[in-house]
């Protein structure tokens, strides 16, 4: 009796501490080769994660002053990000004149006194906690709505980012001391024990300026990784790379040595600043091909090498208004090649305003989903054709054998037949899609039956007439182009007013089947990518 007894409490015991060690491990991430998983279950984990910050001068997460915090969390998670990349300052985890700041004496010093009232209306809870406080409040409700969290070290002193010459750029800047960075990683990888939504930190936004260099690049980051590691081993180490963290293509020559393995994570931003809307506007699809071939290049690379790593895209994002043409005509093609890597990422950015930026109160940001009042999304159109890499189409764990789905990137939607009528429609139910190889025809999975040319202007048909060859043209490789009766090439294409799907003469693209040298036309309407899923 006596025996069983004492083995019954034993197994009970261990069920009891298999429990505890399950459940601390619960939202632990890791990687297995290019994916971001769950420790736990190894099933893969897909960050899609908005910007959200709080390293400007008053260091209080933006948009406290218009909504409750649950409303801005609410509003989050409601539209599909299953994260946050949350900013901090360096200052504000290594300076105490910094981060025993309360809430109000921040908002004193810089004489923000609508932010205030705004505070005392919408979180009047948050007015007497210190900035550091307040940004483990945030943390602690993003946790309670399951909402991960990946930290991100955005500057060191409290400011808009991200100048070349703002003394924030490089180790050795006027505000960059290299020791009191590590401090400050070290603060934060500590203080953040324990909160399992808490899944990553990322070391440090956007390296720039005169004094970035590889050699330095290699000694801090790997330090600053390690450090991390160090203190909170649970965490993704996010690694960003030079020039703005749009090149990490030295890695292909040299390692990132650390003493961890299966947490290491890289990071990249990928935006259009600099490239004027005229290069965008005469050569669409050369511009997106010369630009996804300096993403791959660059960064996406490290997603095949033979030590393969996961990419996250930390900052991408639009002027939401669709006024700025090269912006519109950038996301189309960003949309694509993610959609087809299917990497992490976080958009940039939630906030419709800024309590402060660059001396003036109340700033708008048009790249922002929300209004400037945080009430509503500025671009609800916008937001929904994110919808595709939202969506996990890639899970290495699953057996089942790769289909397409033909997305749309200008639209956000998919390919679906419906009663075998060929239309636009949610990514969620996209019809799935079989090519062996470019130039063979695209077959509808299972049922029989391919997409044929049935003329200019015409919808495409789906039937067993399967002697429509597919074929990508123009060095974009969004061109999806079919031979008609007459041997003519005819491309697929939305017409946006109705939505119909047709075949079209290629736009933009010659009969030589290559990018015409200029095009005044737009030929984003035509753009489809066959987008490989297993889910
Ligand atoms: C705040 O207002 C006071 C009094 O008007 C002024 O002296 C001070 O310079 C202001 N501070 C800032 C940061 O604008
Ligand atoms: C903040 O603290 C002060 C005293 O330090 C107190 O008078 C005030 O009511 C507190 N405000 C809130 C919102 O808790
Ligand atoms: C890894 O490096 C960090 C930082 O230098 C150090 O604190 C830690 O002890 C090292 N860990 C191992 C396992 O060597
Ligand atoms: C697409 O999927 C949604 C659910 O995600 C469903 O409500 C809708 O009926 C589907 N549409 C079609 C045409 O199958
Ligand atoms: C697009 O659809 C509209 C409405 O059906 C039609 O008037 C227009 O001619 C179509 N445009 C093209 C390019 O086919
Ligand atoms: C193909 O044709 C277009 C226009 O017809 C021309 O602009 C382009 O240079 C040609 N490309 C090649 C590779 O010959």
């Amino acid at each position: 009796m006596m025996t069983n007894k004492m083995n019954h409490h034993a197994i009970l015991m261990a069920l009891f501490l298999l429990q505890v060690v399950a459940f601390s491990n619960s939202a632990q991430l890791s990687t297995n080769s290019r994916w971001i998983v769950d420790s736990a279950t190894g099933k893969r984990v897909k960050l899609t994660c908005v910007n959200w910050p709080s390293h400007l001068e008053p260091m209080i997460a933006e948009g406290l002053e218009k909504k409750p915090i649950n409303d801005i969390i609410q509003k989050i998670s409601g539209n599909g990000f299953n994260c946050v990349r949350f900013t901090w300052p360096t200052f504000m985890f290594t300076r105490p004149d910094y981060g025993n700041l309360k809430v109000f004496e921040s908002l004193d010093k810089y004489n923000l006194s609508a932010a205030k009232v705004g505070i005392s209306k919408n979180n009047p809870q948050i007015l007497n906690m210190t900035v550091v406080e307040l940004h483990k409040t945030v943390v602690g409700e993003l946790g309670k709505n399951k909402v991960m969290v990946v930290l991100d070290n955005h500057v060191s002193r409290p400011t808009w980012c991200c100048d070349g010459n703002d003394g924030n750029g490089f180790f050795g800047d006027a505000y960059f001391e290299p020791k009191e960075w590590l401090q400050g990683l070290t603060a934060v990888a500590t203080t953040y024990k324990g909160f399992p939504q808490v899944v990553g930190m990322s070391l440090r936004n956007e390296l720039r300026g005169g004094r970035q260099n590889e050699p330095n690049w290699y000694k801090y980051m790997q330090e600053g990784a390690n450090t991390i590691h160090a203190q909170n081993p649970d965490l993704l180490v996010i690694v960003s790379g030079l020039n703005a963290d749009t090149n990490l293509g030295y890695l292909r020559s040299k390692a990132f040595n650390v003493n961890f393995t299966n947490k290491l994570v890289f990071e990249a931003h990928w935006y259009t600043f600099g490239i004027p809307d005229k290069a965008w506007t005469a050569q669409t699809n050369n511009l997106c091909a010369t630009q996804t071939k300096r993403a791959r290049d660059d960064y996406l690379f490290l997603t095949s090498a033979k030590n393969s790593f996961p990419v996250f895209m930390g900052e991408f994002g639009i002027d939401e208004r669709g006024l700025n043409v090269a912006d519109n005509r950038y996301i189309t093609c960003f949309l694509a090649v993610v959609a087809e890597f299917d990497v992490d990422w976080a958009l940039w950015s939630l906030q419709g305003s800024y309590i402060l930026r660059q001396g003036i109160v109340n700033h708008d940001e048009y790249y922002g989903i929300l209004d400037i009042d945080w009430d509503r999304l500025r671009s609800p159109a916008f937001v929904s054709r994110l919808q595709i890499i939202q969506q996990i189409n890639q899970d290495f764990t699953s057996k089942k054998p790769t289909y397409y789905k033909i997305f749309h990137p200008l639209s956000g939607q998919c390919v679906q037949i419906v009663k075998n009528e060929i239309v636009l429609a949610s990514c969620n139910n996209a019809s799935r899609w079989d090519q062996h190889l470019d130039g063979s025809p695209i077959k509808l999975e299972g049922a029989a039956g391919c997409l044929g040319v049935a003329g200019d202007g015409v919808s495409p048909r789906v039937s067993m007439d399967c002697s429509s060859k597919w074929k990508i043209v123009s060095s974009s490789g969004l061109h999806l182009a079919a031979q008609d009766g007459k041997g003519e090439y005819l491309c697929l294409e939305v017409n946006v007013s109705d939505s119909r799907i047709v075949t079209k003469k290629c736009l933009c693209v010659g009969k030589n089947l290559s990018d015409f040298r200029t095009c005044a036309g737009n030929p984003q309407s035509q753009w489809f990518k066959l987008v490989p899923a297993n889910v």
